[in-house]
C-alpha cells in the first residue's frame, strides 16, 4: 500500500486491456486509483478533473455515498438470486424506476449487464416481435454508418466502424447502413442540432426499395452518436426516420447507452428531440457505474405482442445470468433517486449555455476544423497530421491528462462528457487545458 492507501499494482502482464494500445500503456501507465465528485486520483497522487464522466457514465459525479450505501446494504441482505423463473424485489422495483423516466408507454424493462449486451437484447426483441405477430420474413436489420451499438455480434454487426469490424470476419447476415449525417459543410461549427442533412434519413426509403419492408425488422441509431467523435443529428433527421419505419413497419430502436440519464438535459434524449422509438437501450448512468447493468425499454404493446402470443411457457428465450443482479438493481435505484433528488437533468440544461459558449470558444484555434456539441457533449475535430491519423489527438489527450484533465480522443477528435454536476470553474479549467494543449500540438 502506499500513502494514499491504494494498491500499486507492479505487473501489468496478465491483464489483456479493452479498446488498448497495450504495448504502449504497459510502458506508460497511467493509473486512476481513487475518484470523488469531478476528479480522479492517479495512484501518484495526481488530481485528474474527470471531463467525461468516465466513459460517458458517471453522470451524478464519482463516488457517490448514497449509492455507495446502496451496494453496501444489498450485499449484506441478498448478494444474489436468480430471475429465471424466480424474482427478488428490488429488480422489480428497479425496472419500475426506470418506467418512470422513460417515455409514456415505454413500461417494460428487460435488464442486461451492458450496453453492447442491451444493442444485443434490442435487436433479438425486435425479431422476435415480428415473428409473435407473424412476419417472420422481418429479418433485416438497418445500422448506420458510424455508429457504435458495443462489441457483441449483434451491435457489431449493425454499428458502422470499419475499425471495430475489421478482424472478426462476417458477422451477422441481413445487415444493411444508413449513410452517417456527417461531414455537410453547411453545418460547421453548428451549435446544438445542426440545420442541414435531414433527408439523409431518406436513405433508408432507398433500402425499403431495394429490400422490401417485409424483410426489414429495425432500424437502430444513436440518437446523438458520442463514440465516433459526437454526431448531432441534424433538426428534422429523427422524425423523418420514425415517419419512414412507421409508414413501413419498421421497428425504431434508439440506443440511449450515452443519451440516458440527463445527459442532454432530459432523462433520455428521446424526450429532449420530441421522437419516441419503439424500443431503447440504455446502461452506463443507470447506476452511475458504479456497478455494471443495462437495460432495454421496450413499448408495452411490443411486450404484449411477444408475450401474449406465445405459446404457454417462457416467452422470450433470451437472459442473462446476472439479469437484474440484485447489487446493480440497488445502485440503479439510488442512483435515480439521486438523478430526482438533485434534477441531474435539470443541472445540464441549466450549466448547457455556459458550456457551448466554452466549446465554441476553441474555434480559431490551430487544426480545430469543426466544434459539435448538445447537451453536455461535446466534440472538438482536429485536423488529422498528414500521413499520421489519430497522432495529434492522442498527443492531446497525453497532454492534458499530464496537466490533470482526462478528456477523451477518437481519431483526432476531443469527446467531451462531464459528469452533469460540473460548475463553471471545471468548465474554465477543463476548456483551458484543452486549449493550451491544442496549441502546444499546433506543429
Ligand atoms: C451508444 C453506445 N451503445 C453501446 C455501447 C456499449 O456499451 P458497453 O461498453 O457497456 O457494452 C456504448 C459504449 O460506449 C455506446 O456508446
Amino acid at each position: 500500500m502506499n500513502e494514499m492507501n491504494v494498491p500499486r499494482p507492479n505487473n501489468l502482464d496478465a491483464y489483456w486491456m479493452p479498446f488498448s494500445d497495450n504495448r504502449y500503456f504497459k510502458s506508460n501507465p497511467r493509473l486512476l486509483a481513487r475518484a470523488e465528485g469531478m476528479f480522479y486520483h492517479t495512484a501518484d497522487g495526481q488530481e485528474i478533473l474527470d471531463g467525461t464522466a468516465g466513459l460517458w457514465c458517471c453522470n451524478a459525479g464519482h463516488g457517490r455515498r448514497e449509492i455507495k450505501e446502496a451496494i453496501q446494504q444489498q450485499a449484506a441482505i441478498l448478494d444474489y438470486a436468480p430471475t429465471f423463473q424466480l424474482g427478488h424485489p428490488i429488480a422489480f422495483e428497479a425496472a419500475a424506476r426506470i418506467a418512470e423516466l422513460t417515455p409514456e408507454g415505454m413500461d417494460r424493462i428487460f435488464f442486461t449487464n451492458s450496453g453492447s449486451e442491451s444493442a444485443d437484447t434490442a435487436l433479438k426483441i425486435a425479431l422476435a416481435y415480428h415473428r409473435a405477430r407473424g412476419e417472420s420474413s422481418r429479418v433485416r436489420l438497418i445500422g448506420r454508418e458510424r455508429g457504435y451499438h458495443g462489441v457483441g455480434f449483434g451491435g457489431m454487426s449493425v454499428g458502422g466502424i470499419g475499425g471495430n469490424r475489421k478482424q472478426f470476419g462476417a458477422l451477422l447476415p441481413y445487415v444493411d447502413h444508413l449513410p452517417h449525417t456527417h461531414g455537410i459543410e453547411a453545418n460547421l461549427f453548428a451549435r446544438g442540432l445542426p440545420e442541414h442533412g435531414a433527408e439523409r434519413a431518406d436513405a433508408l426509403e432507398a433500402l425499403v426499395a431495394l429490400h422490401g419492408a417485409e424483410t426489414i425488422a429495425a432500424v437502430m441509431v444513436e440518437p446523438v452518436a458520442g463514440s465516433t467523435g459526437v454526431l448531432v443529428p441534424p433538426r428534422g433527421y429523427l422524425e423523418r426516420l420514425r415517419a419512414i419505419c412507421d409508414k413501413h413497419g419498421i421497428l425504431l430502436i434508439f440506443d440511449e447507452v450515452i443519451t440516458g440519464f440527463g445527459r442532454i438535459g432530459t432523462n433520455f434524449g428521446a424526450e429532449r428531440l420530441g421522437v419516441t422509438p419503439d424500443i431503447m437501450t440504455m446502461a452506463k448512468g443507470l447506476t452511475n457505474a458504479a456497478v455494471p447493468m443495462g437495460a432495454v425499454a421496450v413499448k408495452n404493446a411490443v411486450y404484449d405482442a411477444v408475450v401474449d402470443n406465445a405459446p404457454a411457457g417462457i416467452e422470450l428465450f433470451h437472459g442473462y445470468t446476472y439479469s437484474g443482479h440484485p447489487l446493480a438493481a440497488a445502485a440503479a435505484i439510488a442512483t435515480m433517486e439521486l438523478h430526482r433528488a438533485e434534477d441531474l437533468p435539470g443541472r445540464a440544461r441549466a450549466i448547457e449555455p455556459l458550456w457551448q459558449e466554452a466549446t465554441h470558444s476553441l474555434k480559431g484555434l490551430p487544426n480545430v476544423v469543426d466544434i459539435r456539441d448538445f447537451g453536455l457533449i461535446a466534440g472538438i475535430e482536429l485536423a488529422p497530421r498528414p500521413g499520421k491519423p489519430g497522432q495529434r489527438g492522442t498527443e492531446v489527450f497525453r497532454r492534458c491528462f499530464d496537466k490533470g484533465v482526462l478528456v477523451r480522443v477518437t481519431g483526432d477528435i476531443i469527446a467531451l462528457s462531464p459528469p452533469l454536476i460540473i460548475e463553471k470553474p471545471h468548465v474554465d479549467r477543463l476548456y483551458g487545458t484543452l486549449a493550451d494543449a491544442i496549441r502546444a500540438e499546433a506543429a
